[in-house]
């Protein structure tokens, strides 16, 4: 059976793990030629690589840290000059620091800002270059959160990152709908992932937020991933410029405890 992504090439950012390894299975499932982005943990993409190709996917891995703009460009470099092409963009990797406000340290405040904001940034402008010398169309995808809209006490450098994303995703859409490059926002609630591991140990933070879920659970990577392939594939050719939340309901049911 043809795959939505045959033929197509896909760099997902922070892929060994979490979201980011579920959204490049998925598209490795579909026919994507995946480039596994990572920056700390070769083993874990190496792993990522290996179950998609075991799998009958495609897929090749890429160290690259997302706050350097040398490493950026290299990035869309090596998915052109391996694979062919760069076509899907998702911007995934992204940090959280939670702390009073008071004491948030300038290291910390950096390293979100950099990670989350910044990376999307030099990366998507890396990408569209090389898609408007080659007058490609393209799709980028940034993993946002509900907290690009909804507030979170105690993590205002990950809020004012993903809120800055909001803005960015809709800014680009208008800017490179000319060139048939689409700019979506996914905005997960809470998902299991590694990002949420102290949450997810700690059942004095895990209880009330399952409470404030009318869906009663976290989501799982998977279903993220599912959305992702949607806004990647040309059944949403003519969807640009929209965060599309994926949280259990949780956005709308939001109490501070
Ligand atoms: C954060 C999680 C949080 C969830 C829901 C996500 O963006 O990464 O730490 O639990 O939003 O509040």
């Amino acid at each position: 059976m043809a795959g939505r992504f045959d033929g197509k090439v896909a760099v997902i950012t922070g892929s060994a793990s979490g979201i980011g390894q579920s959204v490049a299975e998925r598209l490795a499932q579909e026919g994507a030629n995946c480039v596994i982005d990572y920056n700390g943990h070769p083993e874990q993409a190496e792993a990522a690589r290996v179950k998609i190709v075991n799998a009958g996917g495609k897929a090749i891995v890429c160290q690259a840290d997302v706050t350097s703009i040398p490493d950026t460009t290299r990035l869309i470099d090596v998915a052109w000059s391996e694979l062919g092409s760069c076509d899907i963009l998702v911007n995934n990797a992204g940090v959280e620091k939670g702390a009073d406000f008071c004491d948030v340290t300038e290291a910390d405040y950096d390293l979100v800002m950099n990670v989350n904001l910044k990376g999307a940034f030099f990366l998507t402008q890396s990408f569209v270059r090389k898609l408007r010398d080659a007058k490609k169309p393209g799709r980028v995808i940034n993993i946002s959160s509900v907290h690009e809209d909804m507030v979170f006490p105690h993590f205002q450098s990950y809020c004012a990152s993903k809120g800055g994303m909001r803005m960015l995703m809709r800014d680009l859409a208008m800017e490179l709908g000319p060139l048939g490059i689409t700019v979506n926002n996914v905005a997960p609630g809470a998902v299991a992932t590694p990002i949420n591991k102290h949450l997810l140990e700690t059942p004095a933070l895990l209880d009330p937020l399952l409470r404030n879920i009318p869906l009663g659970r976290m989501g799982t990577p998977e279903e993220v991933a599912g959305l992702v392939a949607y806004l990647a594939s040309d059944e949403a050719s003519y969807v640009t410029g929209s965060t599309y939340v994926i949280d259990g309901g949780l956005m709308r049911n939001y109490k501070e405890q």
